[in-house]
């Protein structure tokens, strides 16, 4: 419930305005206020009038308007509410954001504010991907600004990529987490995510790693703590931003995550999709290898623990242990075998041939094997599946008495 929160909504000027239509009718449903924003980019996707109608209040637009500022100045505007969600966050305000420019309602409210922000991205693929917007984020995660999204998909401009606004559903999953956090199915459990690749270091400037974007295990972490658990993440290095509300601990190896992972526990849920180095370099160099007449060097390997074995073996082992399976071929009868082997609960089984596209991707097709049996979901996105496996986790959870 987000009964009598107040919702500053920012809407900017994007095809996606629509869907902050529909995010305000859900928030006011859930008893939530909501006040708007609303650009003069935004005005030329949705009505002032049709945002009133949803909003059930006046749509504030125009920094220099003397009504405006008497009833309300922008300063308290910003102030008076508990949270404030720009959606959809375009590249222009998230410059303006990332810069501390304030030149319009928009942006004066969004620097003068106190409150935590919520940005939900939406833009055109290339611009997203463009350095100067990657630099913005980076800094706007950094300032501690939430984000939720974008999507990837086809757009409205006909190419295809990262950039879709995140449906209002998720955005509203995005709000409870940050003003109502530790409410939901998961209330009271611990549970612990690994994430992302290890890099195993060669010598002090070359490492070798397996490929992964962390993407599906951050989405998991972000999807408990969204359905309420305290939530510990251990990420090898990624490029993806932290979940919010997710206590992040960063390792570069094997060895620091087992440790990482050792420190964490106890859990009531391990779910462990990190992508794990199998072996490290025994004896990794001082100093950089310099290319000489030797010839190229051998590289001895020794053997990484295996961290989702050992914690299934622990006596800190959580009541449920999740883990995963990237496979090319025979995905289900491989995942069985390690569900066996590894001594975990379940494990989430992926394609993840070439021609799949989920290295890197933001999509996902899963088969989630339990000991005695397998169900396929259909292919969605990389947060869907991680809302859906929260799902069976809380109802595996409620199963079960409490100790
Ligand atoms: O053996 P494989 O790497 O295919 O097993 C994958 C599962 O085991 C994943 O859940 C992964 O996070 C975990 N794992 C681990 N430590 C390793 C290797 C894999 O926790 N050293």
């Amino acid at each position: 419930m987000l009964q009598d929160r107040r919702i500053l909504l920012i809407i900017g000027g994007g095809i996606a305005a629509y869907k902050a239509l529909e995010l305000a009718r859900l928030l006011r449903r859930r008893g939530a206020s909501v006040r708007a924003i609303l650009t003069k980019a935004g005005e030329q996707f949705v009505t002032p009038l049709a945002v009133a109608g949803l909003t059930g209040d006046k749509v504030y637009g125009d920094l220099f308007s003397l009504t405006d500022e008497a009833e309300m100045g922008h300063i308290q505007l910003s102030r008076a509410a508990d949270l404030v969600v720009v959606a959809p966050a375009t590249a222009d305000l998230i410059a303006k954001m990332a810069n501390g420019l304030a030149n319009d309602l928009a942006s004066t409210a969004l620097l003068a504010t106190d409150k935590r922000i919520l940005i939900a991205p939406a833009m055109n693929v290339r611009m997203w991907n463009h350095a100067a917007t990657r630099r913005n984020m980076a800094t706007l995660v950094g300032d501690g600004v939430a984000v939720v999204g974008p999507r990837e998909g086809s757009m409205a401009c006909g190419e295809w990529g990262p950039g879709r606004l995140a449906e209002p559903e998720d955005i509203l999953a995005a709000i409870d987490a940050l003003l109502e956090p530790g409410e939901g199915p998961l209330k009271g459990r611990h549970v612990l995510v690994t994430s992302g690749p290890t890099h195993e270091p060669i010598d002090p400037v070359r490492y070798i790693a397996n490929r992964s974007s962390g993407k599906q295990g951050h989405a998991i972490a972000r999807a408990a703590a969204a359905a309420g658990a305290r939530v510990t993440l251990v990420s090898g290095p990624v490029e993806i931003a932290d979940p919010a509300g997710v206590h992040v601990v960063r390792v570069q190896t094997a060895r620091e995550m087992m440790a990482a992972v050792e420190t964490a526990l106890p859990a009531d849920v391990g779910v462990f999709a990190a992508a794990v180095a199998d072996w490290r370099v025994d004896a990794p160099a001082g100093q950089k290898i310099k290319k000489g007449s030797g010839g190229a060097p051998a590289l001895l390997f020794a053997e990484n623990p295996d961290i989702l074995a050992s914690v299934a073996r622990s006596p800190l082992r959580p009541r449920l242990l999740v883990g995963f399976a990237a496979e090319t071929e025979n995905v289900v009868a491989h995942a069985q075998a390690k569900l066996q082997r590894k001594g975990c609960d379940w494990i989430v089984a992926n394609d993840v041939s070439p021609g799949s596209g989920v290295m890197g991707g933001d999509h996902n097709s899963v088969h989630l094997v339990t000991a005695n049996a397998v169900r396929d979901w259909q292919r969605m996105p990389k947060d869907e599946v991680a809302n859906a496996l929260v799902n069976e986790i809380a109802a595996a959870l409620s199963a079960e008495p409490r100790p």
